[in-house]
């Protein structure tokens, strides 16, 4: 297969140095919905390889699978039952290594999702560890006596933890007379990572996937794998949900997850030049940024939950800058295969129907901020959410969702992308996995590649100017007074390299000031024309527009 649409040409891929992370923009891929090359319904990692020249051409550094291990799929992939092979619903293993060889041969780099808090309960590790006490995995998982027994025999609970996917997070296991624990599905049970031997274990896994070639993973749920050494329970806190009523202090966030954390890095660095980003369960900048060091970066949510605003994004920066400081470096990530796509969210909290005009706007913020981008699959189309019937959910805990357990239903950022306005979008020849959206419609691959205005040509130019300017990739940040509460200007700086940014968040024209030598010359924008300062350093955005100028 080839890829549908004209490719644009984009300049070459800066040299990779070893912290080639700095400068790099990383495209998650959610694999079962990428391209499907078999029919089957469901993407692999030959459609993948089939669309790395459209990544590179896109102008993205680096490719984050998310899971790709064999897996039962109940939590769609993050209940890994093999966590050193490929799912044959991907490919196979000679396909995962020219995978690597491919994505390399065109400049890029490919990260891997390691979940490594829990495994699938099909996993071996587990089906021996459950089948008796006195096995030799009996202790690698969390595994406890009750708590003592109900008036009928019911046994209960050794504390008061929650599942995350809702009940309680114990789940009594009948050959043991035992519970074990697990902060996700109980067929998610958690390790025990306090067990040497399940480090090791992991450590080995690891080293595996880096042998192969892999230059970076990304990790699921990180700062979960240690818990309180005795299970104590979590004080109680007034809450709306169950999973809020409980301050989460023993089930995660563990004082020596950080010497866990830097053997785990002291392995990977091994290899030189390959990068690791955790990710938080549920947790803000202040702990992102502690978490950040060397090739190490941390994802936090603010930027996901904050509203259209350039106030709240100002606020929200600045404080980011003053936790992360100069030397750390913050990530950007607007949306993932969890949370709400950005088109959708932002252009619903700014109250426009131009869904194109926020999602170009949102490229702007992403591609001008100072960190490292990672940008969802679809969302340099304007991808938006889809509504999926009840009868067709596939998210677990969207099944179960009620008054005491509200869940956003994940499958609807989770739709197949679109790469044609063919039957399916183009993504497959059979039955997607799940439904694809009307917006294949006009949004896909080929129209959008043909039309320079499209969110698509202008996530390319803004990407191909991120490359151009030093200042954008790897430039200290700075608010700029624009004057006027709805434009969020800010100031980039490396070396003798500068680029002012500026992004109108409101739908009507407004008028603003930018300092005069710093921004002379626009070099990109969300519109076509973009346009550039008056010798007063006078400049007129248009609704929702944004623009990266610089000094000459
Ligand atoms: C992943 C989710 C997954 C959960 C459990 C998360 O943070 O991003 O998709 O359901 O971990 O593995």
């Amino acid at each position: 297969m080839t890829e549908p649409g004209a490719a644009t040409a984009s300049p070459a891929a800066p040299a990779s140095p070893s912290d080639w992370w700095q400068d790099a923009v990383v495209y998650q891929i959610y694999p079962r919905s990428f391209l499907d090359t078999d029919g089957d319904g469901v993407g692999d990692l030959p459609g993948i390889i089939d669309r790395l020249d459209y990544l590179r051409d896109l102008g993205v550094d680096a490719v984050w699978l998310s899971p790709i291990y064999p897996s039962p799929g109940l939590d769609v992939g993050y209940d890994v039952s093999d966590h050193s092979r490929v799912d044959p619903i991907f490919g196979t293993e000679a396909d995962f290594d020219r995978l690597v060889a491919e994505t390399h041969r065109r400049g890029m780099k490919l990260v891997l999702d390691l979940v490594m808090n829990h495994t699938s309960d099909r996993h071996a590790w587990f089906e021996a560890s459950r089948s008796s006490r006195d096995n030799p995995y009996a202790d690698w998982y969390l595994w406890r006596d009750p708590a003592g027994y109900a008036a009928d025999g019911t046994p209960l609970p050794p504390n008061n933890w929650v599942s995350f996917f809702g009940g309680s997070g114990w789940q009594w296991e009948p050959r043991r007379n035992q519970f074990y624990e697990h902060t996700f599905l109980v067929e998610q049970p958690d390790l025990n990572w306090r067990n040497p031997q399940v480090e090791a274990a992991q450590m080995a896994m690891v080293r595996g996937w880096l042998e192969r070639g892999v230059d970076g993973f990304r990790l699921d749920v990180f700062n979960a794998f240690l818990k309180d050494p005795d299970l104590a329970s979590n004080p109680e806190q007034p809450g709306a949900t169950a999973w809020n009523r409980q301050r989460h202090v023993n089930d995660r966030d563990q004082p020596d997850f950080v010497d866990l954390l830097a053997r785990f890095r002291a392995l990977v660095d091994e290899y030189p030049g390959r990068f690791t980003v955790g990710e938080l369960f549920d947790g803000g900048p202040e702990q992102a940024a502690t978490m950040t060091g060397g090739d190490h970066l941390v994802f936090d949510w603010e930027f996901i939950t904050a509203p259209w605003s350039a106030a709240a994004f100002r606020e929200l920066v600045e404080r980011r800058e003053r936790l992360f400081g100069p030397d750390r470096r913050p990530t950007l990530v607007f949306s993932n295969h969890d949370q709400p796509r950005q088109a959708s969210r932002f252009a619903a909290s700014a109250g426009t129907d131009d869904i194109d005009a926020v999602a170009k706007a949102a490229a702007m913020l992403l591609v001008g901020l100072r960190g490292t981008p990672f940008l969802y699959f679809g969302e340099e189309l304007g991808m938006v959410d889809v509504a999926i019937p009840a009868d067709e959910i596939v998210d677990p805990p969207a099944r179960i969702a009620g008054p005491d357990f509200p869940w956003w239903n994940r499958d609807q950022c989770r739709t197949p992308m679109a790469w044609t306005s063919g039957p399916m979008a183009g993504f497959t020849t059979g039955r997607p996995w799940l439904r694809t959206g009307d917006y294949a419609r006009h949004h896909n691959v080929a129209a959008e590649s043909a039309d320079p205005d499209s969110v698509l040509s202008t996530y390319r130019r803004l990407l191909a100017a991120r490359r151009e300017v030093e200042a954008l990739r790897r430039g200290s940040y700075e608010t700029l007074d624009a004057g006027d509460s709805d434009v969020f200007a800010w100031r980039r700086a490396a070396g003798g390299s500068t680029a002012v940014v500026a992004v109108n968040f409101a739908a009507a024209e407004r008028r603003i000031r930018v300092p005069r030598g710093d921004a002379v010359r626009a070099v990109a924008g969300t519109h076509l024309d973009p346009p550039a300062p008056d010798a007063d350093g006078g400049l007129t955005l248009r609704p929702f527009e944004g623009v990266i100028l610089t000094s000459g």
